[in-house]
């Protein structure tokens, strides 16, 4: 007897893994799905019910059931499950059959299977998949790098699941070994900034400037209609305006102040480190989350240092969502150019040879970033050759001079008032350090050679040097 076999397999049907294959299903290709928790497999097959999509409950039946060369994805969680999956499969598979890694795992991760698949003859794609349970559903933007003959089999699902923007697909190959893996950490890292940029304008707007949820809801959906226009807003107008069903109140008003992180943000953070391209406002955001985790402490020193109201905000409300506007626009334009310096950078040192310009591209639909900044990121990247830094690229030169003091205003009142804006404050600096010819890290120098004797390069004349301070 012989069986029907399927296009595209699934390990892991959380509700990401589920929804991802019942958009592969939906597309045309026969999708197959298994998952140690019996129920999760039940779930696929009572959704995807009249679907071209089935659970089973082995591996044993589920490598037996895709046709060769198989593709199977992982959709579970980051870290060791996925090394325990790929040795369980191992033995299952033949020469050629592709991985493909669609959490959000560890670049140097990817890169250790990747050496390792490839002794097994097994080709790997490390894949970043963004767009959350909804994303994966209807249309996510999709990251794969690694195994370029891998990507040239998969990409009919690929292109055919992902999101649209203009009738393209959100989905381009990355490139070889981690790349996909790392082009996702830096996507999540400038979500990072992202939320908490607007999550530090809702605190303005709120405590400085007295607005009610309903109010900064209406105002961040016109926000969203504008040239704030981005996922993370519209979400963010849903979420102010979300009744809660316990208190009769708002449910934004009753969510605990403390935000949880799976460690993208961080590794984002690490490796610009490593790099030596600084991501302020990205490790700002990384650190408010930190921070909101001391809660207990935070109760505590807030009725050490009650707030205070120095000055009459001199700000009318009109004249106050008009500067937040301006000011988280500018904020929004300097987060997606750290990452995407932190992209160019990270492509010559770790030989990834990105498309930056096709990253913007994908990265216009499907994904947590979307927003329509991109396209004009993707236009700048497009624009100039070896552009690395886009703050002084045409494309935002002259919005970020505009709006600029508009942001300085904003953390002038946030900064009376007491009001923390960690982000807003970081992409001012960011801004400001970069446009500044000389800082005063001249002094800095002069500190190490001083106490280390690290000597120091001058304006005037070649060479290193060192002097004998005090002397
Ligand atoms: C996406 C998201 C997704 C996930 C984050 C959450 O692009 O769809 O980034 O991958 O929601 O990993 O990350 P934290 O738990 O670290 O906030």
């Amino acid at each position: 007897m012989t069986h029907q076999l399927y296009d595209f397999g699934m390990i892991g049907l959380g509700v990401m893994g589920r929804n991802f294959l019942l958009n592969v299903a939906d597309d045309g290709f026969a999708a197959l799905g298994t998952d140690i928790n019996e129920d999760s497999v039940k779930a696929l097959n009572t959704e995807g019910d009249g679907m071209n999509v089935k659970g089973v409950n082995t591996q044993k039946e589920f490598v037996s059931l895709l046709s060769k060369p198989r593709k199977i994805m992982l959709l579970v969680p980051a870290g060791k499950i996925v090394d325990k999956v790929i040795e369980g499969l191992l033995p299952l598979l033949d020469d050629d059959d592709i991985i493909i890694d669609g959490g959000n795992s560890h670049y140097d991760d990817t890169n250790r299977r990747y050496e390792y698949l490839k002794t097994k003859n097994i080709r790997f794609l490390g894949t970043g998949v963004s767009g959350g349970a909804e994303g994966a559903r209807r249309g996510p933007s999709i990251m794969p790098g690694g195994d370029k003959s891998a990507w040239e089999a998969v990409k009919p699902v690929l292109e055919t699941v992902s999101a649209k923007v203009n009738n393209e697909p959100c989905v381009t190959y990355i490139g070889e070994s981690s790349s996909g893996h790392y082009v996702k950490m830096v996507h999540n890292g400038i979500e990072y900034g992202l939320m908490q940029l607007i999550a530090e304008a809702y605190d303005v707007l709120k405590r400085v400037g007295g607005l009610s949820n309903k109010d900064i809801g209406d105002l961040f959906d016109q926000w969203n209609k504008g040239r704030l226009s981005s996922f993370l807003m519209e979400i963010s107008a849903d979420i102010m305006k979300q009744p809660d069903d316990k208190t009769n109140g708002d449910l934004i008003d009753a969510i605990l102040d403390k935000a949880k992180q799976k460690g993208t943000g961080k590794w984002t953070s690490q490796t610009s480190m490593d790099l030596g391209v600084p991501v302020p406002t990205i490790d700002s955001a990384v650190a408010m989350r930190g921070i909101s985790s001391f809660k207990s402490y935070r109760s505590q020193l807030a009725s050490t240092f009650p707030e205070t109201h120095p000055n009459e905000i001199n700000a009318n409300g009109k004249g106050l969502i008009e500067a937040v506007e301006k000011a988280l626009y500018f904020s929004f334009i300097v987060c997606y150019a750290q990452g995407m310096h932190l992209l160019a950078e990270a492509s010559e040192e770790l030989s990834y040879d990105l498309d930056l310009e096709g990253i913007a591209r994908i990265w216009r639909g499907g994904c947590i970033i979307r927003a329509e900044l991109l396209e004009q990121i993707r236009k700048a990247y497009s624009a100039e050759e070896g552009l690395k830094n886009m703050m002084g690229s045409a494309q935002f030169a002259g919005s970020l001079a505009t709006t600029r003091n508009s942001a300085a205003e904003v953390l002038r009142l946030s900064m009376e008032r007491g009001v923390s804006t960690m982000c807003l404050s970081s992409a001012l600096q960011y801004f400001d350090a970069f446009r500044t010819a000389r800082l005063p890290l001249n002094m800095v120098q002069g500190q190490r050679d001083y106490f280390g004797s690290h000597t120091y390069e001058r304006i005037d004349a070649e060479g290193t040097f060192h002097t004998e301070w005090g002397k």
